[in-house]
């Protein structure tokens, strides 16, 4: 996820395009960069870290001009560096990109062989060099040779265009990634995202996939990339700077929790290999001998990313047939844990910072175990102590309540176990087809559970005033659950534990009451006659059933059901006549926690919104723990 903005029209754009990219920022922060006309050509300034650097690199170097580009970015491709920065230039002509670009490995070897010398480690300068072949090869339009360059281009993209020969134009193309194109007088804008343009127009054009415009002062020319002219009116927005900057949602963290079918879609982006039932080796940072060497695996992790951990771990034991094992980063300090040659640990980071995780990494590096990082921040202190990383690529997570980057990691941590267990032989192309499949289709269905966010709400208006919830779930829905009883308690301040169902009359049977509402995970899977049964032993004791099962589940809808007519406890919960039940479509077991946990995500939302904490900001979390 990056930010891209472009202006063309009487004003210099310097000024208007680093504005446009400070309200991107929440997009990546790690180098940003300007491409502009200046008359003497595409001049560009770039620079590593927050806006704030371009700022002063553009004082030393000041930009003037009329037409332009920029970009905020968040490594996916390279770690954060000037040359990876964008705009990237190819002879005459400079891009900007946000997405991904599957097939960059061949193209690069292509450019290659043909004698390109590439200057940077992105699959953006790719894109470059193709329109830059293309204007050679005869395309004189800048139009001509883009659409030219993208037909050899396979994955997600919004990029943005400049050329020294076109000196009053923008071209900008979208395939899967945002662009908003912005309409003024004498002056027109494209851009990730709204918020960039709004303080200059409210009349606004989706760019829709496949699609590609000429923007000139006067002009805004759409097309599909086959070359079919489109017309399309604009539409008027009225959403303030603020609401635009959270894409309408009210708070970072819904807006977040409904970015999670993208977030997956990207991690998921150029790894999957479906004919082949297999996962691409080359994006996982594992090579295949050892893969097949692994004597054990031990993840290592806090907080939300312990629970993406501790399904990885259950993952990885049933596909791949590896020993595993779970340490919180913490206690991997406080112990003195044996780490032997063969093991493979596994750092899982959404900021790549936590230093609790770190110090777990440089103890085991100092073991002589092998680390795979598993983190959202390219380059991060977490990955450059590992020997090998493999990202997620959900975009910067603003929210202090981790959400999209835990699916994203539970995606990653999938491939991973595919992957052990497709080189390991534990896994035939039949299963991995089938679990592969199941996660290429899980971004759907999460959009499926996401639209259900009414009928949640409405659930968590009857428990608002509970002072304690308990989270029950089996196998890899124990980690959901335990997720779900964290988020609880980080936004809403309500008290929450969660427990693996077979653990529950081990203790937390006896706080169960007809004040304690206990979410029950239990979608069909080969744990659902337990849990099943636990929901009963629940029910036998008055508690209120909340429960998380797949669509058309009728024996979980009775069991929910209350006998009683609508009345209030002690607490003030209702036993209402509708059954507290969210459900989730159909799904193999595997990717099921990719489903459940949205509903607990929304859960957790909606009270706390109710009861009006700050969500994004709770107190006493900081989103990033670099202390012990
Ligand atoms: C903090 C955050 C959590 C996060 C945890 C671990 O407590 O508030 O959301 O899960 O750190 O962070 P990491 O970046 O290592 O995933």
């Amino acid at each position: 996820m990056c930010g891209i903005v472009g202006y063309v029209g009487q004003k210099d754009c310097a000024p208007i395009l680093v504005e446009g990219l400070r309200r991107l920022e929440y997009r990546g922060y790690d180098s940003a960069g300007l491409a502009v006309h200046t008359g003497r050509g595409v001049e560009i300034v770039r620079a590593v870290g927050k806006l704030s650097n371009l700022d002063a690199a553009l004082k030393k170097n000041p930009l003037s001009g009329t037409t332009g580009i920029g970009h905020t970015r968040w490594a996916t491709h390279g770690r954060p560096s000037e040359a990876n920065a964008h705009p990237h230039v190819a002879g005459h002509v400079a891009v900007v990109h946000n997405g991904i670009i599957e097939n960059h490995v061949q193209l690069r070897r292509d450019l290659e062989s043909r004698g390109v010398k590439l200057q940077s480690d992105t699959d953006t300068e790719i894109v470059a060099h193709l329109i830059d072949e293309a204007m050679r090869q005869g395309r004189t339009r800048l139009s001509e040779a883009v659409r030219t360059a993208l037909g050899h281009v396979r994955g997600a993209y919004a990029i943005a265009v400049v050329s020294g020969d076109a000196p009053d134009e923008i071209v900008v193309a979208k395939q899967d990634s945002p662009l908003v194109l912005g309409i003024g007088e004498n002056e027109n804008f494209a851009a990730s995202d709204i918020p960039a343009i709004l303080a200059h127009t409210r009349d606004i054009i989706l760019l829709h996939d496949g699609e590609m415009a000429v923007l000139t002062a006067s002009h805004v020319e759409i097309s599909t990339l086959e070359g079919t002219r489109i017309t399309r009116e604009h539409k008027r927005i009225d959403w303030s700077p603020m609401q635009a900057e959270k894409g309408g949602y009210k708070h970072f963290m819904l807006k977040e929790i409904h970015e999670q079918p993208r977030a997956i879609e990207d991690t998921l982006r150029g790894r999957v290999d479906l004919p082949n039932a297999d996962v691409v080796g080359a994006e996982i940072g594992l090579s295949a001998e050892l893969a097949q060497r692994v004597s054990r695996v031990y993840f290592v992790a806090c907080g939300t990313s312990a629970h993406s951990a501790m399904a990885g771990r259950y993952w990885v034991e049933q596909l791949a047939r590896i020993p595993s094992t779970l340490e919180i980063g913490s206690e991997v300090r406080t112990r003195d844990p044996v780490f032997v040659p063969n093991d493979l640990v596994v750092a899982v980071s959404q900021s790549g910072e936590t230093l609790d995780t770190l110090a777990a990494v440089k103890a085991a590096k100092a073991a002589g175990a092998h680390v795979l990082a598993v983190t959202n921040v390219v380059d991060s202190a977490i990955a450059r102590a590992s020997d090998g990383a493999l990202y997620t690529h959900a975009g910067p997570e603003i929210g202090v309540a981790s959400t999209k980057c835990f699916t994203s990691q539970l995606a990653a941590l999938l491939m991973l176990a595919i992957y052990m267990g497709r080189r390991r032989g534990t896994l035939d192309t039949d299963g991995a087809h089938r679990v592969l499949d199941a996660l290429w289709r899980v971004p759907a269905q999460m959009r499926e559970v996401l639209a259900r966010g009414e009928d949640i709400k409405a659930i968590a208006k009857k428990y608002l005033r509970t002072r304690d919830m308990l989270f029950l779930g089996r196998g890899t829905e124990f980690p959901v659950a335990l997720e779900g009883a964290l988020k609880l308690k980080e936004i809403s301040y309500i008290h929450a534990e969660g427990y693996a169902a077979g653990e529950m009359k081990h203790g937390p049977i006896a706080l169960i009451d007809e004040d304690m509402p206990v979410v029950v995970v239990c979608p069909r899977d080969n744990q659902y006659d337990k849990t099943f049964s636990n929901m009963e032993e629940v029910k036998a004791r008055e508690g209120q059933l909340i429960a998380v099962c797949t669509e058309g589940d009728e024996d979980v809808r009775a069991l929910c059901f209350s006998d009683a007519a609508p009345r209030s406890s002690t607490r003030g919960i209702l036993s209402a006549a509708e059954p507290d039940v969210i459900t989730i479509p159909e799904a193999a077991n595997e990717v099921q926690p990719l489903l459940t946990v949205l509903p607990l995500q929304l859960l957790a939302y909606y009270m706390a919104d109710l009861k009006g904490t700050d969500v994004d900001q709770p107190r006493n979390l900081a989103k990033t723990v670099t202390v012990e």
